[in-house]
C-alpha cells in the first residue's frame, strides 16, 4: 500500500484503483443461515376510505386481506421460511380520515407489560380481532411474523399530549414469534402526511429476538430517511437484522423502492427484509430480501399480482474492510482505465500523452435542472471516457467514466446539497449521475427506466456526513452491486467496473441528520 499517496483533488480516485486484492477480505465464514419470506401484497382497498363504517364491514374488509396473508404464511412455510414480513397499510388499506379510520383499528397491549398469545387468549382484550388472526398464522406455521395495521390507545387529561378525543391513533407494526405470542409493537415515527395517525409521543426503540437469528430491529416505511429510531436504533443495539414493512412511493431516479431498500443495507451492512404494497398505478412497487452482498427482490409495474419471496441468507453479514468491501471478486479487467486517472503534476511533466491533452479541453457547460424538486447543478458527460467534476455549496463530485461505444444516450452527472423541502423535510449531499430522459438537457433528472449504455465508473464526492447510501440502479429497474465503496481520505466513493445492464443512475445519496 505504499503507493497510496494521495495528492489532492483528483488523486483519491487513482489511490483506490491501486488497492491490492490482498486487502479485500473474502466471504469465508461458515456461517448459520436463515430463511425469510416477505410478501408484497396487492391491498383489498376500502373503496370509500372517507365514510364511516361500522367495526363490522371493516372487519369484514380486513378479513379478505388476512385471507390472502394466511395463504401466503402457509406458501411460505412449505419453503422453510422461519419469519415473514408484510407491507405496511396491507390489512386496512389506506386514505382514511381520523374517523374513518377508527373501525379498522385495533388495541395491541404493550408486548413488555403483558404476556399474550391472541390466539390461544382470545377474550383477554377487546377488539383484537386481527391480531388473533395474525398470532393464529404465525403459531399454526411456525413461523415469526411481522404485520402492520392501525391501533389506538386511550389516552387520559393527565397526558398533557393526549388528543382532544382521548385516544392515540398509531400506525403500527406487530411482531409475533412461531407460538403466535405477540413479542414486539412498533409505532411508526415518521408520518408520511398520515392524518389518521399520530405520531407517538416517544421515540420507540423497538428489537425483538429470535432462536435463528438473533435481534432484528423494526421501523416502517418514510423512517427510513430518518436517524431517529433508525439510526440510533441499528447503531446503539448493534442491529444486523431489519424488518421493514413499508408503502413507498416510487420515486426515480434516486428514491426507488428497491434502490433504497438495498443501498441502505449496503450502507449499514445489514440484513433488511422489506415488504411493500403492490399498487403500481400509484407507483407503488418494490419488496426484497437484502444481504450487503445479494439481493432478491420483486419490482414489477405490469403484473396485478403481489408476490411472496422467500431466500435463505447468512445470519452475519460479512465484516467490511475501512475502505473496501467484499463482493463479487473485484478485479480490474480495465487497467487502462485506472491509468486514465492523472493529477496535474503528472501531466504537466508529460503532456505530450493524449490523456493528458484531453484534460485540457474546455469545460463542461453546468446547468441547472429540478431533480425530485430539488435544484441540482448537473454538467453532461461526454464522449467515451473523461473526467469531470461538479460542486454546489460545500459539495463537490467527480465523475471518472469509460463506456465502449457512445449510445444515443445522455448522461450527466449532477450535485445537491441542500434541505429537501417538497414531501417531507430533510437534508441531503447527492452525487449522481443519470440518465437523461432525452438528448437535450432539459431532460435530465426525469424519471427514467430502461438505458443501454454500459458504463464503468468511479464516482465520489468531499461529503460532510457520514451516512451516505450508494445506489445503483440498471435497465429496467434491476439491481447491481458496487465493486467499491468507502471513505479515502476525505471523500467517499464508490466504482463500478463490468456493469451487468444499461446504467440508469449511479449516485451517493447522503443524508445529513443534523441540518434536517
Ligand atoms: C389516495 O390518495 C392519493 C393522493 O390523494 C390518490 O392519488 C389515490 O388515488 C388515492 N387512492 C385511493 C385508493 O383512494
Ligand atoms: C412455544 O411453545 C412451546 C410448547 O408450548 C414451548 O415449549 C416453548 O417454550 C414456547 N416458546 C416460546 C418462545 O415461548
Ligand atoms: C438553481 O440554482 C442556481 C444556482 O444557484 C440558480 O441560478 C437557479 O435560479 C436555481 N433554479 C431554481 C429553479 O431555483
Ligand atoms: C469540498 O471541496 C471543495 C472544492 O475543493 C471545497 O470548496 C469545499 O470546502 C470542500 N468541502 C468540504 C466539506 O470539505
Amino acid at each position: 500500500l505504499s503507493k497510496l499517496q494521495c495528492l489532492p483533488a483528483l488523486g483519491y480516485l487513482g489511490c483506490i484503483a491501486l488497492l491490492p486484492k490482498t486487502a479485500i477480505v473474502a466471504e469465508v465464514h461458515r456461517e448459520r443461515r436463515y430463511v425469510a419470506a416477505v410478501y408484497e401484497h396487492r391491498s383489498i382497498l376500502s373503496p370509500n376510505p372517507s365514510t364511516l363504517i361500522d367495526r363490522h364491514s371493516a372487519l369484514e374488509l380486513m378479513s379478505r386481506n388476512l385471507d390472502i396473508y394466511e395463504e401466503q404464511v402457509i406458501a411460505a412455510a412449505e419453503q422453510g421460511a422461519q419469519i415473514i414480513v408484510f407491507p405496511e397499510d396491507g390489512i386496512h388499506g389506506f386514505n382514511f380520515t381520523r374517523e374513518t379510520i377508527y373501525p379498522y383499528l385495533e388495541f395491541v397491549p404493550c408486548p413488555q407489560s403483558v404476556k399474550w398469545n391472541p390466539c390461544r387468549e382470545p377474550q383477554l382484550f377487546s377488539d383484537t380481532e386481527v391480531l388473533q388472526r395474525l398470532s393464529c398464522m404465525a403459531l399454526s406455521n411456525k413461523m415469526f411474523l411481522v404485520a402492520n395495521l392501525g391501533s389506538k390507545q386511550p389516552c387520559g387529561y393527565n397526558d398533557l399530549l393526549c388528543p382532544p378525543d382521548g385516544r392515540y391513533q398509531f400506525n403500527t407494526d406487530v411482531v409475533f414469534d412461531a407460538n403466535g405470542t405477540l413479542v414486539a409493537r412498533y409505532h411508526k415515527q415518521n408520518l408520511y402526511f398520515e392524518y389518521a395517525f399520530n405520531t407517538p409521543p416517544k421515540v420507540d426503540h423497538v428489537l425483538f429476538d429470535t432462536p435463528f437469528a438473533g435481534k432484528f430491529g423494526v421501523f416502517t416505511c418514510f423512517d427510513i430517511l430518518f436517524y431517529e429510531p433508525t439510526v440510533s436504533l441499528i447503531k446503539e443495539y448493534n442491529v444486523k437484522q431489519i424488518v421493514y414493512p413499508t408503502a413507498w412511493m416510487n420515486q426515480l431516479p434516486l428514491l426507488s423502492a428497491v434502490e433504497f431498500q438495498q443501498a441502505f443495507a449496503t450502507a449499514f451492512n445489514i440484513n433488511v427484509l422489506a415488504a411493500n404494497i403492490h399498487h403500481p398505478t400509484l407507483g407503488m412497487t418494490g419488496s426484497g430480501i437484502y444481504t450487503p452482498l445479494k439481493s432478491f427482490i420483486y419490482h414489477d409495474m405490469e403484473s396485478h399480482d403481489g408476490k411472496l419471496l422467500v431466500a435463505e441468507i447468512s445470519v452475519m453479514p460479512p465484516e467490511r474492510e475501512a475502505n473496501a468491501r467484499p463482493g463479487k471478486s473485484i478485479e480490474y479487467p480495465h487497467n487502462s482505465f485506472i491509468s486514465l486517472h492523472i493529477d496535474d503534476q503528472v501531466c504537466n511533466k508529460k503532456e505530450h500523452e493524449s490523456h493528458c491533452r484531453a484534460a485540457e479541453k474546455e469545460t463542461p457547460p453546468i446547468f441547472y435542472r429540478e431533480m425530485m424538486y430539488d435544484n441540482f447543478t448537473l454538467v453532461p458527460v461526454r464522449g467515451v471516457k473523461g473526467e469531470l467534476h461538479v460542486c454546489a455549496n460545500t459539495l463537490c463530485c467527480y465523475l471518472n467514466y469509460q463506456r465502449p461505444t457512445i449510445s444515443d444516450e445522455l448522461y450527466a452527472l449532477g450535485v445537491f446539497d441542500g434541505l429537501h423541502t417538497v414531501h417531507g423535510t430533510y437534508y441531503v449531499q447527492v452525487c449522481a449521475l443519470v440518465k437523461c430522459g432525452g438528448l437535450s438537457y432539459n431532460t435530465c433528472g426525469q424519471e427514467v427506466t430502461d438505458a443501454t449504455a454500459l458504463i464503468d465508473f468511479q464516482l465520489g464526492g468531499n461529503f460532510s456526513t457520514s451516512y451516505i447510501f450508494p445506489l445503483l440502479l440498471m435497465s429496467g429497474v434491476n439491481l447491481d452491486f458496487t465493486d467499491h465503496v468507502g471513505w479515502k481520505n476525505n471523500y467517499y466513493f464508490m466504482s463500478k467496473s463490468g456493469p451487468s445492464a444499461g446504467l440508469v443512475t449511479a449516485a451517493l445519496y447522503g443524508r445529513w441528520y443534523e441540518r434536517d
